[in-house]
């Protein structure tokens, strides 16, 4: 970097050539930074409503040195605590070895040090011999200390800051743009977590964006290649194709069409994408991609296919109770495939399904390790939804596609230490994500704020 005040990017200068300082990405002072500017301040998708479905269902969600406890209070309340207790600091509830979370049902929480214990509502319930303190543990120094939570799209969310704002607030204009999604009508297909070497933001980059896909990806390219776009959104950003004239829906995404004869293209896309990344998309769009070739005569063309696939499909759903929602091809052009929700979470929406991304630091001496996380969801008949836990996934037992994209987060992470390396130049118009957040974490972060190309 030059020795000139750095620039404090604006929204426009993210259409410009940027270049991002790999401190981001290795520093521990920048880890520190990020615990005590972002991590405390922002709000975070800590899990999702369906699992508390009843009074006293908890959940527990970590971040660096602060775990909270998630509780279900009500019918229709949550609360959240910080997971710690009042008396001498043992975390109230602990995670299971090897597993993601803490998640059960209780009446109330006792600490396993001392017994003090606390009801649903945080409030202090028992304390042997409270006698001792002579009156001075008040209910506020004996209850469990609270933590925003609200919840958005079926997930819940918390924010460490007593004082900040909104969570819909916080969220716009994602929610109000993701909303004819009905995202909380879904449920998860399957949910792998695993603990990666890189940085959290290295994991999430690598999804970030479509400008990888061709090389990474390569399989992709024979079913067709389209054009990605990414745009930012206040402190969110979303991308998405360029669906070529006449394609409905998610097409762009879908990408039909690409072969001599689009009916077995999408029938060979979908069973690849189905087989090999078991992501965006579901068994009732295979099943009608497979009936295409029965269906329609031989020369149908692309765009004709793909109405023909997405209506039939949507049938098919609607005969065993899952409604589609209607979503207006102007929308989506706008709404994008995926959102990458500040800072650290991408929900890839369509009208049927998802696939979301998390990572997460571990430790602020470690900002070379990440958890990193992904849940695939859809739409299911009310009383079908597969009950699915978070598996711990060694990085070869992913879906083939997401083992490519693991394998670039490794060697990035490795490739940012090289001395010779001169920081991330993102593509303006196809990463400009990228540059978005790095934009934003500089607003609260007051470091590494990518800056002009020095000339
Ligand atoms: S630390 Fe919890 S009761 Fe003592
Ligand atoms: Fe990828």
């Amino acid at each position: 970097m030059n020795e000139m005040t750095p620039i404090a990017p604006s929204p426009e200068d993210l259409e410009k050539c940027l270049v991002i300082g790999p401190e981001a990405y290795v520093s521990k002072d920048y880890a520190l930074a990020e615990r005590d500017r972002l991590w405390r301040k922002v709000w975070l998708q800590a899990g999702r409503v369906e699992d508390l479905p009843t009074v006293g269902d908890f959940i527990t969600y970590a971040i660096l040195d602060d775990s909270v406890i998630v509780m279900r209070t009500s019918p229709d309340g949550l609360r959240a605590y910080h997971n710690v207790c009042p008396h001498r600091g043992r975390r109230l509830i602990d995670t299971p070895p090897g597993q993601r979370n803490a998640r059960g049902s209780r009446r109330s929480i006792i600490c396993g040090y001392h017994g003090w214990s606390f009801d649903l509502e945080g409030r202090n319930i028992y304390i042997e011999y409270q006698d001792d303190w002579q009156g001075c543990l008040t209910a506020e120094r004996t209850g469990l200390g609270a933590v925003q939570v609200d919840t958005w799209g079926g997930w819940i969310w918390i924010n460490l800051d007593p004082d900040a704002g909104s969570l819909n607030e916080y969220l716009s204009p994602a929610a109000s743009l993701l909303e004819p999604y009905q995202l909380h009508n879904m449920r998860p297909r399957w949910r792998r977590w695993l603990e990666f070497g890189c940085n959290w933001k290295v994991a999430m980059e690598a999804f970030a964006e479509t400008y990888h896909v061709s090389t990474t990806h390569p399989e992709f390219n024979v079913f067709a290649k389209f054009r990605g776009w990414a745009r930012n959104q206040g402190l969110h950003s979303n991308i998405g194709y360029e669906a070529p004239k006449g394609l409905e829906e998610d097409a762009g995404k879908l990408r039909v069409g690409g072969g001599d004869d689009p009916r077995l293209s999408t029938e060979e896309m979908q069973l690849f994408t189905w087989e090999n990344a078991n992501t965006n998309t579901t068994r009732t769009m295979v099943e009608a991609a497979k009936r295409l070739k029965t269906e329609l005569p031989p020369g149908t063309p692309a765009a004709e296919v793909s109405r023909h696939w997405i209506k039939s499909a949507r049938e098919d759903d609607a005969r065993r109770g899952v409604i589609w929602p209607d979503v207006a091809p102007e929308h989506t052009a706008k709404a994008g495939t995926a959102w990458q929700i500040f800072p650290n979470f991408q929900i890839g929406h369509a009208v049927n399904n998802m696939l979301c991304y998390q990572a997460r630091p571990v430790s602020v001496d470690e900002p070379e390790r990440c958890i990193f996380e992904a849940a695939v969801y859809e739409l299911y008949p009310a009383g079908e939804e597969p009950a699915t836990e978070w598996e711990y996934t060694e990085p070869s037992a992913w879906p083939p596609v997401l083992q490519q994209d693991f394998a670039n987060m490794a060697a990035v992470q490795a490739g940012m230490k090289n001395i010779g390396f001169r920081g991330a130049q993102p593509n303006p118009y196809m990463e400009r994500s990228i540059a978005s957040l790095h934009m934003n974490l500089a607003r609260f972060i007051g470091m590494g704020a990518p800056q002009p190309p020095e000339q």
